[in-house]
């Protein structure tokens, strides 16, 4: 293919993805005075990042004035069982009241306290009520803020458009190819600078709160580039997603439903969390209902309800029900909140989750309890960034958001993400705008990367006879479901390694009908090549790890062992090779260490 054959764009600093974390990194780089793109595989708009409902965790004190960053650091370590990038951890903690405050001097607008300052609602593993919100449609208003603000500063937005290979110039990129989903054409942007915000890899698994865009594009193209990704392992199973009808299982509930009074219960009506909490959690957990009821008036006296533990041991409690006999008819547990709140509490404060149930199950959650279960949300692994900078070990390459690795150890808490993405979304933009500004020689971009890349992107609309990527999509989730889920053996995961092997040699050999205008059998096919070697990385990094940590539970390993406490599993890429290694963290310095001795 000659270069003439496709578009050629030139920035400053290109945005790979546009959820909450892309969308912040481009206003910031755009603030910087750089010339910015920002790619979107959607419609500006449709990111994940809506899908964290129930609030942005930022320590503003504003219910509980004892909060501060420090607490807030250290349940966020604590929660992700301390293998979370302390500096990352200690950033976030301290900049998140800020990029709040400074959303809604953009406009948010958050539900109020009383005396007319931000709402914050408690979570799970967060010691005070700290999330701020709108209602269940915190992630929404979010995205429509950076949105609004974003379309007046001057970048360029390329929508509906998927990113299939980075490019280099020697070590640093140079960057990107992708194609137009609406047309198939495809597109070169030549960048000096980079941002990954590209989400999660949930749509490797069948039982997912992901939508179609979140195959592990970002993390693939950084391993492929020559990037480190760590923590692979650890995903995160919500602990409660819609179980029925099938149509829409996986459909996130918001833990809101649990923070504002939600109580989970098995067939027999039993509030079943108290005899799931874990030793680490004993002393600050009420062990019994009557303390459980008194802490939602009374929060100051009583210790919290088991509920809101963190979401992994939450998760687990719940399979453990399931796996009992203990679950509801379609194969989860009941979530009830009719039995603790008015109907016009549960309208008010959550009206998404009433229609959603309402509209798509028939229930009414103002009388009933839905039926939840674990669906795969969130990955805690990603791209190794230095924790300042969000510089992956690519030069030219940052990472922020949900594709970052390091900031949430191996398991996250609910309402860090969203902080997360404005933390890490700015310092991002800002970084890569400012290693643009400082690029010594010419940007270079090699003919030949492009027209292979091209090249590689018909070959299943020319092959003659294959198979079908639905059919690969469907057994990849199927067996990152059944073997790669929530709770994992040895022999498991060895089976999986062998049936991705074979899924990746189908792969090769997909082959799609029709053209190149609005194709999915297309996307689906090309967005195989993420998905699988996310999938691999994924199983490899949790056989190579035995322990029992955050997202990650081996049954043949149940319990959390201090050694793998201080190491980060690594892949690169080497020669084409997948390898793998076990690197320190990085040592947390005293001050920081100081605070886990306390107890406030
Ligand atoms: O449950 C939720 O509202 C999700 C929040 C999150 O993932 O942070």
């Amino acid at each position: 293919m000659a270069n003439a054959d496709y578009e050629t764009h030139e920035h400053d600093v290109i945005v790979i993805g546009a959820g909450g974390a892309g969308l912040r990194a481009a206003i910031e780089a755009a603030a910087q005075g750089v010339s910015v793109g920002l790619v979107c595989k959607s419609l500006l708009g449709k990111a994940h990042t809506v899908m964290a409902e129930g609030g942005i965790a930022a320590a503003l004190g504003n219910v509980w004035p004892e909060d501060n960053w420090q607490v807030h650091f250290r349940d966020t370590m604590r929660g992700g069982k301390m293998l979370n990038n302390w500096r990352m951890a200690q950033l976030h903690a301290q900049e998140a009241p800020e990029r709040v405050l400074e959303l809604e001097r953009w406009g948010a607008l958050f539900d109020r306290t009383k005396d007319g300052r931000i709402l914050q609602r408690d979570f799970g593993g967060h010691r005070y009520a700290r999330l701020a919100h709108v209602g269940d449609r915190t992630g929404l208003e979010m995205i429509r803020t950076l949105q609004y603000h974003g379309i007046h500063q001057g970048i360029d937005v390329y929508m509906e458009c998927t990113i299939a290979r980075l490019l280099k110039d020697g070590e640093r990129v140079s960057g990107a190819v992708g194609y137009w989903r609406p047309h198939g054409k495809v597109v070169l942007f030549k960048a000096k600078a980079i941002v990954l915000a590209t989400g999660g890899i949930g749509k490797a698994w069948k039982i997912t709160s992901n939508s179609w865009e979140y195959t592990g594009d970002g993390h693939a193209l950084a391993l492929w580039a020559g990037a480190d990704l760590i923590d692979m392992e650890f995903v995160q199973f919500h602990p409660t997603g819609m179980v029925w009808p099938p149509s829409v299982r996986g459909i996130l509930v918001t833990e809101g439903v649990r923070g504002d009074g939600g109580m989970l219960k098995n067939n027999q009506g039993e509030r079943f969390m108290f005899n799931y909490i874990p030793e680490f959690f004993k002393g600050e957990t009420a062990d019994n209902e009557e303390e459980a009821d008194r802490w939602y008036d009374d929060k100051r006296n009583n210790r919290r309800t088991p509920d809101l533990l963190p979401r992994d041991e939450v998760a687990r409690a719940i399979n453990a029900e399931m796996k009992a006999g203990r679950g509801s008819p379609h194969g989860g547990v009941y979530l009830d909140i009719a039995s603790r709140r008015t109907a016009d509490y549960i309208r008010k404060r959550l009206p998404s989750m009433y229609h959603q149930f309402k509209e798509l199950a028939g229930v009414d959650i103002t009388k009933e309890p839905m039926e939840v279960g674990p669906t795969c949300h969130y990955v805690m692994g990603g791209v190794r960034v230095d924790a300042d900078s969000t510089a992956a070990t690519v030069p030219g390459l940052f990472a922020a958001g949900e594709v970052a690795g390091g900031m949430h150890g191996s398991n996250r808490l609910g309402g860090n993400s969203l902080s997360d993405l404005l933390v890490f979304g700015r310092r991002a933009g800002l970084h890569a705008a400012l290693y643009a500004k400082d690029f010594g020689g010419a940007l270079t971009v090699d003919a030949g990367q492009v027209d292979a890349v091209a090249r590689e992107l018909v070959e299943p609309l020319a092959r003659v006879g294959g198979e079908n990527p639905y059919a690969i999509q469907a057994d990849l989730q199927e067996t990152m479901q059944s073997l790669v889920g929530l709770i994992r053996t040895e022999r498991e995961l060895e089976e999986a390694l062998r049936k991705l092997e074979a899924l990746k040699a189908r792969a090769k050999r997909v082959r799609v009908e029709g053209g190149r205008t609005y194709n999915p059998g297309w996307h689906t096919a090309l967005d195989l090549r993420s998905l699988l070697a996310v999938a691999e990385c994924c199983a490899l990094a949790a056989l190579e790890r035995k322990e029992s940590r955050g997202g990650h539970t081996r049954d043949d390993h149940p319990y959390t062992d201090d050694q793998w406490g201080k190491v980060n599993v690594v892949l690169r890429l080497k020669n084409g090779t997948l390898q793998l290694s076990r690197e320190p963290l990085p040592e947390m310095p005293g001050e920081l260490r100081a605070l886990f001795q306390e107890r406030k």
